[in-house]
C-alpha cells in the first residue's frame, strides 16, 4: 500500500520518479505526486487517478538535484488532489511522501492546533510535516535533530522520505514499512521496494525500524535512536525477469502459468534429491514436533492456504487449529500449553499478522514466517523463516504465492514424518497443472458465459470447500462478481434461497468420499433455474462435467480446481475489460489495519 520513490544526484528523475511509480503501482494507489528540487526550490505536482495523469502534468525537469515521488491508498481523507502526497508543512519548510499510519496525529494535531498550525488536508502524514517544521525550526534548522525529536513523537508506522525546503540532502525514517536505500553511480536512490531501483541501484540498504538519516548523491549516512550506524550493503535482489510481463498481456496470466516451475524451484530449495534429505532448519522440525498444537495465522488467500496446513497437520496427527490474523490479534486465545505458530503471507508485511506476531513474541512462543519476500518484517521477527521461492508476484490477485504456500506445506510434512513422497506428489501436481494450462481456452469459454452473473457461487466439500473459498475469493476481487463459497452441505440452510434462474454455480470434486453428495447439491440447484458447471477430478468425472482435472494425490487433487478458478477470474475480468491486475481499492501488500 503506497509506494515511494526518491533520489539525489545525477538521474534523469522524471523518468525514474514516475517509472518508478508505475512499477509499484501493484501495491494499489489512487492518487499520485511528486517534487522536485532545482536550483534549490521544490517544486510540486499531485492528481487523484493515475501515475500517467500525473504524467500529464509534469513538465520535463532535467537538472533536478533531489526528486521524491509517491502513489497513495488513502487511508485517512479522500484520494483527492489536497490528500495527494508529497504533504508539506505550513511554513512550507518541510516536502514528504509517507506509507504507514500515524496512530496518534489527532492529538498531535491538537497540540499543533495550538501552536498555531492550521492544515489543508484530512491526512495523518500533514501532521508528520508540521511536527518535523516545529522540530526543525527550534533545532535552529537541524534536520537531522528534527527528524530525532519527530519520531518520538509519532506513534504508528512510517516510512518517510522527506525533503527540506534549502537543504542539500534528501532525508528519510522508517518504522514498521518497508523502506529501501539503492546505491547508484553518481547518485542515491529509496524505494519502498528495489523495482524502481533494479536497473540503477548496484547494491542496497534494507533500512531497519527506527533507521532514519539522510542521502547525498555520494552516500548514506544512518543513525538509529540517535546513534549512528554502520550500513549493511547486500547485492541485486531480484531479477528483472519477474518484473517482465514476457510477452504475456498481464502479470496475473503469467503468474498462474509460472505455477509448475515455482514447484520444481521449491523442490530444489528444500530437497536434496542425492541424499533424500529436506534442507529445513532441524531445529525447526524439532519445535514443530514438540509442540502440542499447530496454529496457523493468515488473510485473505494466505488464511485459505493454512487451511491445507490445517489438513496437512492433521494427516501427520498433531492438533492444529487456522485462524484470520485480524480476528486472532483480538482474541488470541490458545489451550494449549505449547503452541506453534505458522504465519503463512505472501508479501511478509501484512499488518494484521504483524499484530499477531508481536503478541506471540511477547509471549515467547516459538514461529515460523512462510512468506515469499525475503527480509521482510515478518521473517525478520520470526523465529524460524522459509521462503516460498515464487519469485515477485506483481498482480495484486495471489495465485502462484498460493500454490507455492502450501507446496512448501507439503514439503513440511514429508520432513516431519520422513517421506520423500510429497516431493513426487508435488511433481506430479506441476505436470497436472501444465494440463490445466493447456486447455485453458475451455475454461475461458465457460468464462463468457458468466460475465453477466451478478452472483457466482463455489460448492465443495471437505478439501475442496477450502479450494471453492480461494475461488469465490479471485472470482470477486478481480471480476466484481459478487462470490460466495459453501460447504456443499450448507446449500439447503439457507444459501439456496439465493438461486435464481441462470446463476451460475460451480461444484467442485476432488474427494472420492464426497462426490456423491457434492453431485446431489448441485442437482438441487439445477432443478431451482441455476447455471451449474462441475469441475471435477478424472477418476469422479462423469461425461457431462464443464472441466476435467488429472488424477494427481488425493490430498493435492482440489488444487487444480484453484488454478481453474484462477484462470475463471481471470477471463472474467478480461472479457468486463477490467484491470485485472489492478483491481479497485485493492493493494498488494495490505501494511494497515
Ligand atoms: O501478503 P499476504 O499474503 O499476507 O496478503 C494477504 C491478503 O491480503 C492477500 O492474500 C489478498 O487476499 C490477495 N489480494 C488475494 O488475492
Amino acid at each position: 500500500m503506497c509506494g515511494i520513490v526518491g533520489g539525489i544526484g545525477k538521474c534523469d528523475f522524471r523518468d525514474y520518479v514516475l517509472g518508478g511509480l508505475k512499477k509499484l503501482d501493484y501495491r494499489g494507489y489512487d492518487s499520485a505526486g511528486l517534487a522536485y528540487v532545482k536550483e534549490g526550490k521544490v517544486n510540486l505536482y499531485k492528481t487523484p487517478g493515475t501515475v500517467e495523469a500525473l504524467a500529464s502534468k509534469v513538465p520535463a525537469f532535467e537538472g533536478a538535484e533531489i526528486a521524491i515521488g509517491h502513489t497513495r491508498w488513502a487511508t485517512h481523507g479522500d484520494p483527492s488532489e489536497v490528500n495527494a502526497h508529497p504533504q508539506f508543512s505550513q511554513g512550507r519548510l518541510v516536502y514528504l511522501v509517507h506509507n504507514g499510519v500515524i496512530e496518534n496525529f489527532r492529538a498531535l494535531k491538537t497540540r499543533l492546533k495550538a501552536r498555531g498550525y492550521s492544515f489543508l488536508s484530512q491526512t495523518d502524514t500533514e501532521v508528520i510535516a508540521d511536527v518535523l517544521e516545529f522540530h526543525y525550526l527550534t533545532n535552529g534548522k537541524d534536520a537531522l535533530k528534527a527528524i530525532r525529536e519527530t519520531e518520538i513523537d509519532l506513534e504508528g508506522s512510517y516510512a518517510c522520505a522527506i525533503i527540506f525546503e534549502g537543504d542539500e540532502h534528501l532525508y528519510f525514517m522508517k518504522k514498521g514499512s518497508p523502506l529501501l536505500i539503492g546505491v547508484g553511480d553518481k547518485a542515491m536512490y529509496l524505494a519502498s521496494d528495489c523495482l524502481p531501483m533494479i536497473k540503477l541501484a548496484k547494491s542496497y540498504v534494507d533500512l531497519s525500524d527506527g533507521d532514519y538519516g539522510c542521502l547525498s548523491p555520494e552516500g548514506l549516512t544512518l543513525y538509529n535512536e540517535g546513534r549512528a550506524v554502520e550500513p549493511v550493503y547486500s547485492e541485486r535482489k531480484i531479477d528483472d525477469y519477474d518484473y517482465d510481463l514476457r510477452g504475456y498481456p498481464h502479470f496475473m496470466l503469467k503468474e498462474i502459468e509460472e505455477e509448475p516451475m515455482v514447484l520444481s524451484r521449491l523442490i530444489d530449495n528444500y530437497f536434496d534429491p542425492e541424499s533424500g534429505e529436506y534442507l529445513f532448519d532441524p531445529s525447526l522440525l524439532k519445535a514443530m514436533k514438540e509442540a502440542d498444537e499447530i496454529i496457523f495465522l493468515a488473510c485473505g488467500t494466505s488464511h485459505y492456504a493454512s487451511l491445507y496446513g490445517l489438513e496437512f497437520m492433521e494427516f501427520y496427527g498433531k492438533k492444529a487449529s487456522s485462524y484470520i490474523a485480524s480476528e486472532w490479534a483480538y482474541h488470541p486465545i490458545s489451550l494449549s500449553k505449547k503452541p506453534f505458530y505458522v504465519l503463512l503471507s505472501q508479501s511478509g508485511e501484512t499488518a494484521d499478522l504483524i499484530a499477531c506476531q508481536k503478541i506471540i513474541n511477547d509471549e515467547g512462543r516459538p514461529n515460523l514466517a512462510i512468506v515469499n519476500v525475503k527480509d521482510s518484517t515478518l521473517s525478520r521477527r520470526a523465529t524460524y523463516s522459509c521462503l516460498i521461492y515464487a519469485g515477485l508476484e506483481v498482480a495484486v490477485a495471489a495465485t502462484k504465492s498460493y500454490i507455492a504456500q502450501i507446496g512448501l506445506m507439503a514439503l513440511l510434512l514429508g520432513a516431519l514424518t520422513n517421506s520423500s513422497s510429497p516431493v513426487r506428489h508435488l511433481e506430479k501436481l506441476g505436470e497436472a497443472i501444465e494440463d490445466v494450462i493447456a486447455r485453458k481456452e475451455d475454461i475461458h469459454e465457460t468464462a463468457k458465459k458468466i460475465t453477466g452473473a451478478r452472483d457466482a457461487f463455489f460448492v465443495g466439500r471437505g478439501s475442496d470447500y477450502s479450494a471453492a473459498l480461494e475461488c469465490a475469493l479471485k472470482l470477486k476481487e478481480i471480476s466484481y462478481i459478487h462470490a460466495e463459497a459453501y460447504a456443499g452441505g450448507e446449500i439447503k440452510h439457507g444459501p439456496i434461497a439465493l438461486i435464481e434462474k441462470g446463476t451460475p454455480v460451480f461444484g467442485l470434486i476432488s474427494e472420492v468420499d464426497t462426490a456423491l453428495p457434492l453431485r446431489n447439491n448441485i442437482e438441487e440447484v439445477k432443478s431451482r433455474g441455476a447455471a451449474t458447471y462441475i469441475v471435477s477430478s478424472l477418476s469422479l468425472s462423469s461425461g457431462k462435467d464443464a472441466f476435467v482435472t488429472k488424477d494427481v494425490k488425493p490430498y493435492l487433487n482440489s488444487f487444480l480446481k484453484v488454478v481453474y478458478g484462477q484462470y475463471l477470474a481471470y477471463y472474467v475480468s478480461l472479457e468486463k475489460g477490467l484491470p485485472i491486475d489492478k483491481p479497485r481499492n485493492l493493494a498488494k501488500s495490505v501494511t494497515v489495519e
